[in-house]
């Protein structure tokens, strides 16, 4: 009773619950977490150092520092042609996931709807729910890639959907979208009149081709709250820092609720972000091109053993089907971690239409990638024998 009925009816995050299992085994090799297995980038951490030391301890403004959404607003310019006003257009985040709290409470009202494609990151579904909101699923598949189609918009806009939320390069999938096909997709997003929500946290981490912003496509910057951070690509996840972009009613609102929630970022994570614009270029390529290694490795040696796997177009991601084993995705990780000590995330916490794949990140050594791969082509051959 003392809990809220929203809250009470909420489902733990699946990813949480499966780790909750490999707290306490020794000697296990995860291929589960989704955060970079670099640390910051030296200058970056200095950074913050130095803040400290300076004694930049206080609040800053509420919609971040001004210097800082200067140079958010001039990277977006550079790097993807965008134009963004830092005074009302630019709010500083505790990281998208903040981000994506703001954005759906300053859009939903109880009973909106909107369109969530599936496999989903954790986060998107519960932040709708706890707004009131309804989530519309739109399943994807391994035959197309995961990839959300125009069609699949079309057949699920009825009404009442407000908004679309949209995640690429995608976690659990590493799936995304060249600029032909997101053109496609905005097409039908004019025709419903929809609301973007577009995280895009995965933008530097995109192998085969540029990336492009959902707001920089023809007629979509008026609806698409552009979500990024720092998180993933300068490997700054305890940072906690992100931010969003948009049309600046949508600001406004997002910039109330951050206010009285979380009244502003960290200053010593906002300098240190600074120094990331400033300078982190470089990383960013240096971790990207291990990163693919890592990619072309881990796809070829996935369907080699059996695990049908696309090859995914960024972040660090994998999200090869385990159909063939007979096993659900929970039976499937809870057997390897069991008996071959390698732990991934089971395909059903990503939505109830993806038991029957698994997640790995390889956000993990090479080394450590070949020896979980052996160990997984071991485990396979035993579940056949049985
Ligand atoms: C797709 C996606 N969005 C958002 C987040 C959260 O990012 P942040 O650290 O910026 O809150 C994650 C983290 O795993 C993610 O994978």
């Amino acid at each position: 009773m003392r809990i809220a009925k929203r809250v009470e009816q909420m489902a733990p995050s699946g990813i949480r619950a499966f780790f909750d299992l490999v707290l306490g085994m020794k000697d296990v090799i995860s291929l589960g977490v989704g955060e970079p297995d670099f640390v910051t980038p030296w200058h970056i951490r200095e950074k913050a150092i130095h803040s400290l030391e300076k004694g930049y301890t206080s609040y800053t403004s509420n919609k971040g520092m001004p210097e800082l959404r200067q140079q958010i607003s001039t990277f977006l310019q550079k790097r993807y042609g965008l134009s963004y006003q830092e005074h009302d257009e630019i709010l500083v985040t505790v990281g998208v996931s903040e981000g994506l709290d703001l954005a759906f409470r300053a859009i939903l009202n109880p009973g909106d709807k909107v369109l969530i494609p599936e496999p989903a990151y954790v986060s998107y579904g519960p932040v709708v729910e706890l707004t009131g909101g309804e989530v519309v699923t739109l399943k994807t598949d391994l035959s197309t890639e995961f990839k959300l189609t125009p069609k699949l918009i079309e057949e699920n806009c009825s009404k009442g959907v407000k908004a679309l939320m949209i995640n690429y390069p995608s976690n659990p999938t590493g799936t995304s979208y060249t600029k032909k096909e997101l053109a496609a997709i905005a097409t039908v997003v004019a025709k419903h009149d929809l609301l973007v929500v577009s995280d895009e946290v995965y933008d530097e981490l995109t192998y085969d081709f540029d990336h492009t912003p959902f707001a920089s496509l023809k007629g979509m910057k008026d609806r698409v709250i552009y979500l990024n951070g720092f998180s993933k690509a300068y490997a700054m996840t305890g940072f906690r820092l992100g931010w969003a972009a948009g049309p600046s009613e949508i600001i406004a609102g997002m910039t109330k609720i951050h206010q009285y929630t979380m009244l502003c970022a960290s200053i010593m994570s906002q300098m240190a972000a600074m120094e990331a614009l400033k300078s982190g270029f470089k990383d960013i390529q240096e971790m990207k091109r291990e990163y693919l290694r890592r990619r072309n490795y881990i796809v070829g040696a996935l369907n080699d053993i059996g695990l049908p796997c696309h090859t995914p177009q960024g972040a660090f991601y994998v999200f090869p089907s385990i159909k063939k084993t007979g096993l659900n995705s929970m039976e499937f990780a809870q057997g390897l971690l069991k008996k071959k000590k390698v732990a991934l995330v089971p395909g059903s916490a990503f939505g109830k239409s993806c038991d029957n794949f698994i997640r790995i990140s390889y956000a993990s050594s090479y080394d450590n990638l070949k020896e979980a791969l052996s160990r997984m082509a071991e485990y396979l051959k035993e579940q056949k024998r049985k």
